[in-house]
């Protein structure tokens, strides 16, 4: 979301402690700018630094001094313990008062969670058995056609017949609740509830057991934490104390997993096709963890605790912050005991593109998405006075506005960039109806969510708006369901029409609303505000792991909410339109789901291999997949963009055993107490690094780092025939620049399907890097023979670290 690493580096720090739902909604970067636009202000404006001074001198006295913190203990040996709760209780007495539990975990983390102030904290961590006392972090939260662009289609052979659409696997979506009236989660035609699962369908306000259905079998909630660190309710819209969405999210990202088709779904009337989810025969559970102040590691890992209990297949997270070691990451660490279990966990990577090493939730144990674009447009263009067209997209149902006026309306276009408000961006009290009233108004993109910016201008009297790209937003170009006329131009654009602007005395224009377009431009290409790898905390494995459909996502949206999410909207509309990793995460949750009801007994690290060696790497004009003007890195699109039809038949796949990501951390440096913390396994690394002396994690992408003047690395790599019985494949690799490369054997032949064979690979480098870190790309895929249906690739990233430091 912001271009410039400086300010970018700066919000880390503040940011480590929030996890956010990624999408972009009505506020895509609002989140980030608004923190930025927070801190800006706070160095600023006096007024402001000692109000919220004041606030936090108030809020320390009376919210007493206690905080939410995460207990990790060693797992219970004593025989004699049966109960983990009493367990628990009577660990917690020792430091503080039982009645301070808020949650007592088992399945997700070894543990429990409670409130205790800084020297009972302490005191706790002095208590034998008790492996780390941590506090709890408050993450901020991180369609009608996307299934068509996945080639996924009702009728014929495919991925959804030949998996039968998901049948029998159950999806758990950790988020901010469902509307369960939505007609997405209608259950009929839907299979009966599997006979292996065991949840629940949790009642509360405004929801009650007869909401879940054979689509939503269950429904849980989670606000302990939440209500932990935000005693008194600051949130202007209505919260649900139940498993009931009051934000939409949830209801987008569970309905793109497995939402049923609703045919004739629109925004509106826009976007008008068949809304699908990826796997709309699967199940439906839904943890509610994320909250109007976002969602924290002790409710998520309660979640997670219960969905491993309950039994769900696929777990889907479209939220998280930024990274942090695996061992201080509760979703990493809940994530390590769901795969344990064979559960695959998909999470989105977060929205901090383009931004280098922004990538989070990057624990190789979980599937990584990045977003990218449809080839879907919703054109809205603006013409100016000068008869200059600049293009535009917007969702404003269009023809309304030109029906009112007849045809599209010329208005007097005003930029209030003049004074020190912020009416540039139109921010809230920024705009006086004498500046605005009947007028076309231009807003600067950030800082306040552009859905809200409409609001502004229309209660100001604005009759349209402009929001216009800054160079933090490029082209990029997620629309919303706007509470006025309005379009939103990319930076280019703003730049002409401001020019304009300045130069005209009583500049003019209209907007030219177009409906919405498919196939006319590029796609699949990288969302700019999509995070990029290389992973901060293990650059030994590439993130993202893949990309999928993540701007200007169509997907279920509660009856309580007006499209735009704003409270004062009144429209109400079954589907809205969202963007963000979020978005792109379910997509793939979906189709994992649809590999595992089709390969039931696949490993997690088996479908996710799957999804990644084949994907796409080429648009749909056959054109290498950009990011921005340029072909998109592996940093930005991993393996690539997810191609269903091919992943639901693989050919290969590289296998990861639970063990083998332990040996991993234990060669990455773990001390033992890290990885403790994130298996609950007691591991001497020293003897598993002798045991396992040229172990490389069987991952199906390559990330290779030549540093201490190393100029030789060996990587080892086995995949598993799962195509048909007598197969053979022959190596075909794309050198990256700076080294030389031979794979052995250069074919693999199998006779047996689950056969394994190994090969390795040598990388020699042929260059030195003195300064800072050099990178280079390529990919090695194995390709059948005779009969070419299967590639497996896997993209390739070298490293350079600068050996400088050595002297
Ligand atoms: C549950 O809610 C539904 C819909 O609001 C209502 O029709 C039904 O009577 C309720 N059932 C119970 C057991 O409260
Ligand atoms: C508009 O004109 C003013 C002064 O003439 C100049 O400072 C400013 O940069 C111009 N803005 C744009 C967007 O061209
Ligand atoms: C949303 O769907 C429900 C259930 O199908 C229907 O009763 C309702 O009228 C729909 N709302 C809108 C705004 O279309
Ligand atoms: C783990 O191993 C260490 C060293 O061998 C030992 O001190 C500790 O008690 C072990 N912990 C558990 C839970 O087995
Ligand atoms: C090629 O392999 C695919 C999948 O394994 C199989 O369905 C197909 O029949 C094969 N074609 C030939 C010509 O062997």
């Amino acid at each position: 979301m912001l271009t410039n690493t400086a300010p970018h580096e700066f919000l880390h720090a503040f940011l480590l402690f929030k996890y956010s739902p990624f999408s972009s909604s009505s506020s895509s970067f609002s989140f980030s700018s608004n923190l930025l636009l927070l801190l800006l202000l706070l160095f600023m404006d006096p007024k402001l630094c000692l109000f919220s001074s004041f606030f936090f001198f108030f809020f320390f006295f009376s919210e007493a001094l206690l905080q939410t913190y995460i207990v990790q203990l060693e797992p219970n040996l004593d025989p004699l313990i049966t109960n983990k709760l009493e367990w628990h209780l009577s660990l917690l007495q020792q430091a503080s008062t039982p009645s301070r539990l808020l949650y007592s975990y088992e399945a997700a983390i070894e543990g429990f969670a409670a409130r205790l102030t800084e020297e009972e904290a302490e005191a706790m961590r002095s208590i034998a058995g008790v492996v780390s006392v941590r506090l709890d972090r408050g993450f901020q939260l991180h369609t009608t056609y996307s299934h068509k662009f996945l080639g996924l289609s009702f009728s014929g052979n495919g991925a959804w017949s030949e998996s039968g659409f998901g049948e029998g696997t159950v999806v758990g979506v950790l988020d901010t609740g469902v509307w369960p009236e939505s007609p997405s989660f209608d259950d009929r035609g839907m299979p009966p509830v599997p006979k292996k699962w065991r949840g629940v369908c949790q009642e509360g306000e405004d929801f009650n057991s007869s909401h879940c259905n054979r689509k939503l079998v269950g429904a849980r909630y989670y606000a302990k934490g939440h209500h932990a660190s935000n005693p008194a309710s600051s949130s202007s819209v209505t919260e649900y104390i139940s498993p009931r969405d009051a934000h939409g999210h949830g209801t987008h990202t569970s309905s793109t997993v497995t939402g049923v088709a609703v045919p004739g779904a629109s925004v509106l009337g826009l976007g008008l096709g068949t809304a699908s989810g990826m796997a709309p025969r699967a199940h439906l559970a839904i943890y509610k963890v994320c909250w109007f102040s976002g969602c924290y590691s002790s409710d998520i890992l309660a979640g997670m605790d219960d969905a491993i209990k309950d039994g769900v297949d696929v777990l889907s997270l479209s939220l998280g912050g930024f990274p942090i070691p695996l061992f201080e990451d509760s979703i990493a660490i809940g994530s390590y005991r769901a795969t344990a279990s064979g559960i695959s966990v998909i999470c989105a990577g977060g929205n901090n593109g383009p931004v280098a090493s922004s990538v989070a939730n990057e624990a190789p144990w979980i599937t990584t998405v990045g977003a990218g674009t449809l080839d879907r447009r919703f054109p809205a263009v603006v013409k100016m006075g000068n008869g200059e067209l600049l293009y535009g997209e917007s969702m404003f149902p269009g023809n309304r506005y030109s029906k009112n006026g007849g045809k599209e309306v010329e208005l007097e276009l005003v930029y209030e960039n003049g004074g020190n408000d912020g009416g540039e961006s139109c921010y809230k009290g920024s705009l006086t109806r004498a500046q605005v009233a009947g007028k076309l108004v231009v807003c600067d993109r950030g800082g306040s969510g552009r859905a809200e910016k409409g609001e502004v201008v229309k209660e100001a009297g604005g009759a349209a708006m402009i929001l216009t790209n800054t160079e933090v937003n490029l082209e990029e170009d997620s629309v919303d369901v706007h509470v006025l006329p309005a379009t939103l131009v990319g930076y280019n654009e703003a730049i002409q029409l401001k020019k304009y602007i300045n130069a005209t005395a009583h500049p003019v224009a209209k907007l030219v609303f177009g409906g919405s377009s498919v196939g006319r431009s590029r796609a699949p290409a990288v969302a700019l505000f999509s995070s990029r790898g290389p992973s901060l905390t293990n650059p030994s494995i590439l993130k993202p792991d893949i990309i999928a459909p993540g701007v200007n996502i169509i997907a279920a949206w509660p009856e309580n909410l007006g499209p735009s999410g704003l409270p004062e909207d009144v429209r109400r509309s079954n589907f809205s339109v969202l963007s963000g990793t979020s978005m792109a995460c379910p997509h793939v949750s979906g189709i994992t789901a649809l590999i595992r009801a089709k390969h039931p007994t696949w490993s997690p690290a088996m479908i996710k291999s799957a999804i990644m060696t084949s994907a796409d790497i080429t648009d749909h004009y056959g054109k290498p997949i950009l990011d921005g003007v340029k072909p998109a890195g592996i940093f930005a699109i991993g393996a690539g963009h997810v191609n269903p039809a091919k992943a639901i038949d693989p050919g290969l796949v590289y296998d990861i055993s639970p063990d083998e990501y332990v040996i991993h951390l234990c060669s990455l440096g773990y001390t033992r107490s890290e990885i403790f913390g994130i298996t609950h396994k007691n591991s001497s690394c020293k003897e598993t690094l002798q045991r396992n002396k040229h172990f490389s994690l069987n991952y199906p992408s390559i990330s290779v780092t030549f540093k201490h003047g190393r100029t030789r690395v060996v990587v080892q790599r086995r995949v598993t025939n799962v195509g048909a019985p007598n197969s053979v494949y022959t190596v075909q690799v794309t050198t990256p620049r700076g080294v030389r490369m031979r794979v052995v054997p250069e074919i693999l032949t199998f006779t047996q399907v689950n056969q394994v064979r190994s090969y390795s690979i040598l990388f020699e480098s042929t260059k030195r890097v003195m300064k800072g870190n050099s990178y280079a790309e390529g990919s090695l895929v194995w390709i059948q023979n005779k009969n070419g249906s299967h590639r497996v690739r896997s993209p390739l990233s070298i490293t350079w670290a600068g050996d400088e430091a050595e002297g």
